[in-house]
C-alpha cells in the first residue's frame, strides 16, 4: 500500500535549506491581530527534499494520463497536448506579467487574447466573444445568464424556461437551473437526434431559449438543425449550442450558419489545453449580434493600433471570473490555432471523424450499436449483449484498465442502456486504434468464455476495484494522525 506523506513523516526532518535572518525579526505579535495567529503547529509532513521529490513523481507515476497512453474518453476529448504549447505558455512576458499591469504595459497578452477570440468568431462564424468562462459548463452558465439579460432588457420576463434533450450533458439543466430558469426536457427520437413532434409541442411565449449539443451526445449530427433553430428562434427563444463536441465540426460546420446565437467552446478539449483534475480549464463563448452588450466585461478590443479592456458596457452582467480569464490556457490554445492554420484544423475534424468510425467498424460485430449510422468523431456502443451473460459496461472499463488502456467514458448519455461513449481523437495512430479494438474483443470474448475474468477486474493496477458509490457519498480525503 503506498504511504501517505504524513506517514512518512519524521520529526525534525526538513526539506529546504534557507539563510539565517538577516534583518530584525518582524514582531509579529503587534502587526497581526492576536485573533489571526495561530495558537498551535500546523500539523505538516516533515520530509527531506528528496523524499518529498521521490513521494510526489510515485504518485505521478500510479496516476494514467495522456502522456502514457491511448485515453478514449467520449465527451471529453482527450488529445494530445503539444509540447510546444508549454513553451509559449511559459514566455516570461507572460508568466511575469501582473494581472494588474494597465493596458499600456500588457500589449502582447492582449494582442494574444484579441486574436484568440477573433479565431474562435471566425471558427463558429458569430459575432462577439468572451473569453472569461473558467470551464465549459461555466460558459454555459454566462451563456444563459446572457440569455436572461437579452429577455428582461425586453421586459419579456415571461420567459423562464429553457428547453433541453434527455440526451444532455448534465452541466446544461443544472446552468440554466442556477441561472434562474426552470428545465423542460425534450424526448429523443430512435435515431438519437431531438424529437421534432415533442419540440414543436413544447414550444411558446415562456420559451427563453434551447441548449443543444451538436454533433449530438451520442455522437450524430443533427440533420435537421436549421429547421431546429428556426422554430426555436421564431417563438421568441434563444439558441445554444453546447460546443463540446466542436472537435467534430472544425473548418467543416459553424454554429452560426446553423443559427446558434451562442456557443462555448472547451480549449481543454478542442484546443489541445490540458483537460483534468479540475482545471484549470477554459470555455469562452461566442455569441451573436444581439448577444454581445450582454457579454461579460472586460470586452478585448482593438482601437486603432492599440489593445484595450472596455469596461464601459452597461448592459454587460458583469464579470464572472477574477481577472481576465486563465490567461495560460488562452496562449495553448492560441498556439494550437496557430500552429494548424484554416487547412489543419479542418484536417484535425476529418481524421477525429475517420478515427472514431474506424474503431466503431472494428468492434460492431461483438456489441450492440443502439444506433445504426455512422457517427461523427464519437460513437456509442451498448454492453447489452454481455449484460445477458452478467457482465456490465463498468466490469468492461474495468478490465481495460488491465490492458492498459483507460476507459471510455461510461453511463453516459443516459437515454443508452449499459452506454460506453468512445471517443479516440485525431491525434491517436492506426495501430493504437487498432490495438484499443483488438482489446475491447478479446473482453467480450473473454465475457462468453470466463466472465469473472472480467467482473473481478481491474487485477493489474496498483488498488484494485473501489466503492465509488460509498467514496462519492462519504468522501473522506482529510487525514488526521492517530
Ligand atoms: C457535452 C458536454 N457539455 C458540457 C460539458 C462541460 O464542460 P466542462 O467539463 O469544461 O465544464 C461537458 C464536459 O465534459 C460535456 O461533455
Amino acid at each position: 500500500m503506498e504511504q501517505l506523506i504524513f506517514e512518512k513523516s519524521r520529526k525534525g526532518r526538513v526539506g529546504y535549506s534557507l539563510p539565517e535572518l538577516d534583518v530584525d525579526a518582524y514582531d509579529i505579535n503587534t502587526k497581526i491581530p492576536d485573533k489571526f495567529i495561530r495558537k498551535n503547529d500546523a500539523e505538516l509532513p516533515e520530509i527531506s527534499e528528496n523524499e518529498i521529490a521521490r513521494h510526489f513523481l510515485r504518485l505521478a507515476h500510479l496516476n494514467y494520463n495522456i502522456d502514457l497512453g491511448f485515453y478514449p474518453l467520449g465527451s471529453c476529448t482527450m488529445k494530445y497536448n503539444p509540447k510546444i504549447n508549454e513553451v509559449t505558455s511559459s514566455l516570461s512576458g507572460f508568466t511575469e506579467l501582473h494581472p494588474h499591469s494597465t493596458d499600456e504595459m500588457s500589449q502582447g497578452a492582449l494582442q494574444v487574447m484579441f486574436e484568440l477570440g477573433e479565431a474562435l468568431k471566425e471558427i463558429t462564424g458569430l459575432h462577439g466573444v468572451s473569453l472569461q468562462p473558467a470551464a465549459g459548463s461555466h460558459g454555459e452558465l454566462t451563456s444563459i445568464l446572457a440569455f436572461r439579460a437579452y429577455h428582461h432588457a425586453r421586459k419579456d420576463f415571461k420567459r423562464t424556461k429553457i428547453l433541453i434533450p434527455n440526451a444532455a450533458h448534465g452541466t446544461n439543466p443544472a446552468s440554466a437551473a442556477i441561472a434562474g430558469f426552470e428545465i423542460v426536457e425534450l424526448k429523443s427520437n430512435d435515431a438519437g437526434r431531438v424529437d421534432l413532434d415533442d419540440l414543436k409541442s413544447k414550444l411558446g411565449d415562456d420559451i427563453a431559449g434551447f441548449m443543444l449539443t451538436n454533433p449530438n451526445t451520442v455522437g450524430i449530427f443533427e440533420k435537421e438543425i436549421l429547421a431546429i433553430t428556426e422554430m426555436v428562434r421564431s417563438c421568441g427563444g434563444l439558441t445554444y449550442m453546447d460546443g463540446a463536441n466542436l472537435n467534430a465540426l472544425l473548418g467543416i460546420a459553424r454554429p452560426g450558419d446553423m443559427g446558434f446565437d451562442c456557443v462555448h467552446i472547451n480549449l481543454h478539449k478542442t484546443f489541445s489545453t490540458p483537460h483534468g483534475g479540475g482545471g484549470p480549464g477554459s470555455g469562452p463563448i461566442c455569441v451573436s449580434e444581439r448577444l454581445i452588450p450582454y457579454l461579460p466585461v472586460p470586452h478585448i478590443e482593438k482601437v486603432d493600433d492599440k489593445f484595450i479592456m472596455n469596461f464601459d458596457k452597461p448592459e454587460s452582467i458583469g464579470k464572472v471570473l477574477a481577472f481576465w480569464g486563465n490567461f495560460g490556457m488562452l496562449t495553448r490554445a492560441y498556439t494550437y490555432i496557430r500552429m494548424h492554420g484554416a487547412k489543419g484544423l479542418r484536417e484535425i475534424s476529418e481524421n477525429a471523424i475517420i478515427n472514431s468510425n474506424y474503431i466503431r467498424a472494428l468492434i460492431k460485430d461483438n456489441y450492440l450499436l443502439p444506433y445504426s449510422e455512422y457517427g461523427m468523431h464519437e460513437f456509442v456502443i451498448s454492453a447489452d449483449y454481455q449484460k445477458e451473460l452478467g457482465v456490465s459496461a463498468k466490469d468492461i472499463a474495468k478490465r481495460l484498465l488491465d490492458y492498459g488502456v483507460h476507459a471510455p467514458t461510461i453511463y453516459f448519455p443516459l437515454i443508452v442502456h449499459e452506454c460506453m461513449l468512445i471517443e479516440p481523437t485525431e491525434t491517436e495512430t492506426v495501430e493504437t486504434l487498432e490495438n484499443f479494438a483488438d482489446i475491447m474483443n478479446k473482453i467480450a470474448e473473454e465475457a462468453r468464455t470466463n466472465p469473472e475474468l472480467v467482473t473481478g477486474a481491474p487485477r493489474n493496477t496498483p488498488i484494485r476495484r473501489v466503492d465509488d458509490a460509498l467514496a462519492a457519498r462519504k468522501l473522506n480525503i482529510r487525514y488526521k494522525a492517530n
